[in-house]
């Protein structure tokens, strides 16, 4: 099994005028993360696609579920993103763009693996891995729609210099399904049949 298979998705996702100018500014982190009204990004057309997946594109949102949301992440320029785990979903599906090159990955953290908390932009503390400490299993340089694995080791890294890398996540984390499920769930929407 792998940890992320590209989507086929019959639709423009992003909308050709997200405007990025009214984006929060988070400047005490090099990876910024907020969530937001889904509309503001995705086409009509990919907001009901999605639906027809069998999720409605919701996240937690101030203690609460909050339908039609998406969260978006905003990676600087040539950084990288800490080793973590997410908490509340095995599963997300991502977009990416204004990056010309990126990369996510997963790990296998060694057995005595020590934790580091660290914070997050949106105030939450997360487990960081170094990664001495784990060895890289799979990487990809797509930009999705995909649904990649988010409960195991995993991060980012923004290669270009000069652009931010932003990622669409489009998350329902009323389904509760394990990693196996959301494969098995999502299974008729995948790219190709080589995985
Ligand atoms: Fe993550």
């Amino acid at each position: 099994m792998h940890n992320f298979y590209e989507l086929d998705v019959p639709c423009r996702l992003l909308r050709d005028d997200v405007d990025i100018s009214t984006y929060p500014e988070f400047k005490d982190y090099h990876w910024a993360v907020w969530n937001d009204r889904s509309d503001r990004y995705m086409t009509a057309e990919a907001i009901e696609f999605i639906k027809t997946m069998g999720i409605q594109d919701q996240v937690w949102f101030n203690n609460g579920m909050q339908p039609n949301h998406v969260t978006v992440f905003r990676g600087n320029k040539d950084t990288f993103m800490d080793i973590h785990c997410d908490r509340g979903s095995s599963w997300c599906i991502n977009y990416i763009w204004g990056s010309s090159r990126s990369e996510m990955l997963w790990w296998q953290p060694n057995d005595d693996v020590e934790l580091t908390a660290e914070m997050c932009s949106v105030g939450s503390e997360y487990m960081k891995y170094d990664a001495d400490q784990c060895t890289l299993i799979e990487k990809t340089a797509c930009q999705g729609p995909m649904l990649v694995r988010i409960d195991t080791p995993h991060n980012v890294i923004n290669h270009d210099a000069d652009n931010y890398r932003w990622c669409l996540s489009i998350r329902d984390l009323s389904s509760k399904w394990t990693w196996e499920e959301a494969v098995e769930h999502f299974k008729p929407w995948f790219k190709s049949d080589a995985y």
